[in-house]
């Protein structure tokens, strides 16, 4: 009996652990309108960018009576390209689909012309109209866990085109033109399409560059390789990416696993995310490590301002030492990363660090009027909403002070009774690529929505 739950056990524990080396720390699901967004930002952005597209050189054969010219377009180049419609939409399993209408476009090159009887050179404008395409952009995982893009399909049809010759004989080209626009219009389709391959391999070039570590400033890095293949429905695209911080100034290897974490997509936001509470950890140790949690107070909250007047009641010798009020910093050192704890509605931080107050007497010199090694743990049931439609959140909720413990140097310990703050009216939080944000605290992890600005992002 005690052999079989043994094993039992052993079994259970190593499917645990298979599966726990899975699980994201952050998942990432792009909506329907996440992707009409993006689609139409991208295009814009295509649109904005006057500089010519080029395209491989177009060589072909005509037959002119008995001879048989040879045509070459070379220095190619798209100097417009409008189109009315442009509608994105996933394809399960693969990717993204761009569709185009009603679109239209010039071309410009330089051609020359020659065979048995004659030979010409010029100029010549390419004028296509009625051009429609599909493209489906496909997203996978490469071998080394990275997300990649790749073109799937590409189909241009254009079903208007009209040549026009600069400097040309006109009574040879309306002989050769029908033949040659139809063979131009074939050439075309490739040419395009190689194009588009182009720009998707220049895109996953540079996506790949990025990965797996992003860095999101001087000090820290995110590992956002893929744990698993990205799924691909008809609502939405979703990954899941390892979502683990590191310190690029010291080594944090933190060794934490996330546990599963699964959520309703909401089809209202661009984005839905989620973060588990490992992942979260993992930023915290790492920003720990970069040194962010040092800091001074009034630095920290710009309105913080503390005299030593002030500190009189709790520590009288004060009033005698500084007869005028001083001003009084308050340095803040975490002894360690603070450690979070996520529960349905429910976030809870532990810290546990040093307090020093002191008072900057010259700029070398400083008189330190306690240090008190501390251990607070607070909790929030966190809501987050738009503010008057500015980027960034609305921060309400419940602060609740579980406990205080500050232990002054040489002094008594003291712990407070825990005290509920309610920031009902809510707190302005600037944070420029995210607007109509909301956020669910759920066991292990928590669920961020929101529509993003990419204006923002890239500027
Ligand atoms: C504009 O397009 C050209 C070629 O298509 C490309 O080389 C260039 O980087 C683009 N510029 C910007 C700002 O994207
Ligand atoms: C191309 O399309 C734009 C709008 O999409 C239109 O204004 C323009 O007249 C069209 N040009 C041709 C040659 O059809
Ligand atoms: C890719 O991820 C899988 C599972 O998430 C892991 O077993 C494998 O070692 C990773 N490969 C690389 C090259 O990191
Ligand atoms: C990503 O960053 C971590 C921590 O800095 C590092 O250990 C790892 O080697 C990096 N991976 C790559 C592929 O650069
Ligand atoms: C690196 O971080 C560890 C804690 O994770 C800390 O003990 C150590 O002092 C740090 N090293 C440096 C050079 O900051
Ligand atoms: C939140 O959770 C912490 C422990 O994780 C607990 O001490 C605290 O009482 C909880 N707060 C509420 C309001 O449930
Ligand atoms: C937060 O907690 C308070 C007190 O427990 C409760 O009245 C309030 O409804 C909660 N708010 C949210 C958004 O859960
Ligand atoms: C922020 O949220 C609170 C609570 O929902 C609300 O009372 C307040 O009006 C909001 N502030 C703005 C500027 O929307
Ligand atoms: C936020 O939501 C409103 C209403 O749904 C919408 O009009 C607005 O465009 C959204 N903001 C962004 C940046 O998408």
């Amino acid at each position: 009996m005690m052999q079989w739950s043994g094993s039992i056990s052993f079994v259970f524990w190593g499917l645990l652990w298979l599966c726990s080396a899975d699980n994201p720390g952050i998942k990432v699901r792009f909506t329907e309108k996440g992707l009409k967004y993006g689609v139409e930002y991208g295009m814009n952005y295509l649109r904005s960018n006057k500089s010519e597209t080029s395209l491989p050189d177009i060589k072909g054969n005509v037959a002119m009576g008995q001879d048989k010219m040879t045509y070459e377009f070379t220095e190619v180049r798209i100097v417009n390209f409008h189109f009315e419609n442009i509608s994105p939409a996933f394809v399960p399993g693969t990717g993204v689909q761009i569709a185009i209408q009603d679109g239209n476009a010039t071309i410009k090159s330089n051609f020359k012309l020659y065979g048995w009887l004659m030979s010409d050179s010029g100029s010549s404008v390419l004028t296509l109209t009625e051009i429609s395409a599909s493209v489906v952009i496909g997203v996978a995982r490469s071998a080394s866990n990275k997300t990649q893009v790749y073109l799937s399909k590409c189909q241009f049809d254009i079903n208007g085109i009209d040549i026009n010759m600069v400097g040309g004989v006109s009574y040879i080209y309306d002989a050769i033109k029908e033949p040659m626009q139809k063979m131009i219009r074939n050439n075309l389709n490739e040419q395009l399409c190689s194009s588009v391959k182009a720009l998707i391999q220049r895109w996953d070039e540079s996506l790949s560059q990025r990965q797996p570590n992003v860095s999101l400033n001087d000090y820290v890095d995110l590992d956002v390789s893929l744990v698993s293949e990205p799924k691909i429905s008809e609502k939405y695209a979703e990954l899941d990416l390892k979502g683990m911080f590191y310190s690029k100034l010291n080594g944090s290897e933190t060794g934490l696993s996330s546990s599963p974490m699964s959520f309703d997509a909401k089809a209202d936001s661009m984005i839905n995310a989620g973060m588990s509470e490992s992942s979260l950890n993992s930023a915290s140790q790492a920003y720990y490590n970069g040194g962010a949690f040092t800091f001074h107070l009034s630095n920290a909250i710009s309105s913080f301002k503390l005299t030593t007047s002030q500190m009189a009641d709790i520590l009288p010798e004060l009033s005698q030492r500084y007869p005028n009020p001083q001003k009084v910093r308050v340095l803040i050192s975490a002894s360690r990363a603070p450690h979070f704890y996520l529960k349905p509605d429910n976030l809870t931080v532990a810290f546990n660090g040093i307090i020093k107050a002191y008072v900057p007497v010259s700029k070398t010199r400083q008189e330190t009027l306690f240090t008190a090694n501390t251990d607070v743990s607070i909790s929030a049931n966190v809501s987050l909403s738009d503010y008057n439609h500015l980027p960034g959140f609305n921060f309400t909720g419940f602060i609740s002070l579980n406990s205080i413990q500050v232990q002054l140097e040489k002094s008594q310990s003291g712990t407070m009774i825990p005290k509920v703050e309610n920031l009902k009216q809510g707190v302005y939080v600037p944070f420029n690529p995210v607007s109509n944000a909301s956020a669910i605290v759920n066991q292990g992890f928590l669920v961020l929505n929101t529509d993003v600005i990419l204006a923002h992002v890239y500027q």
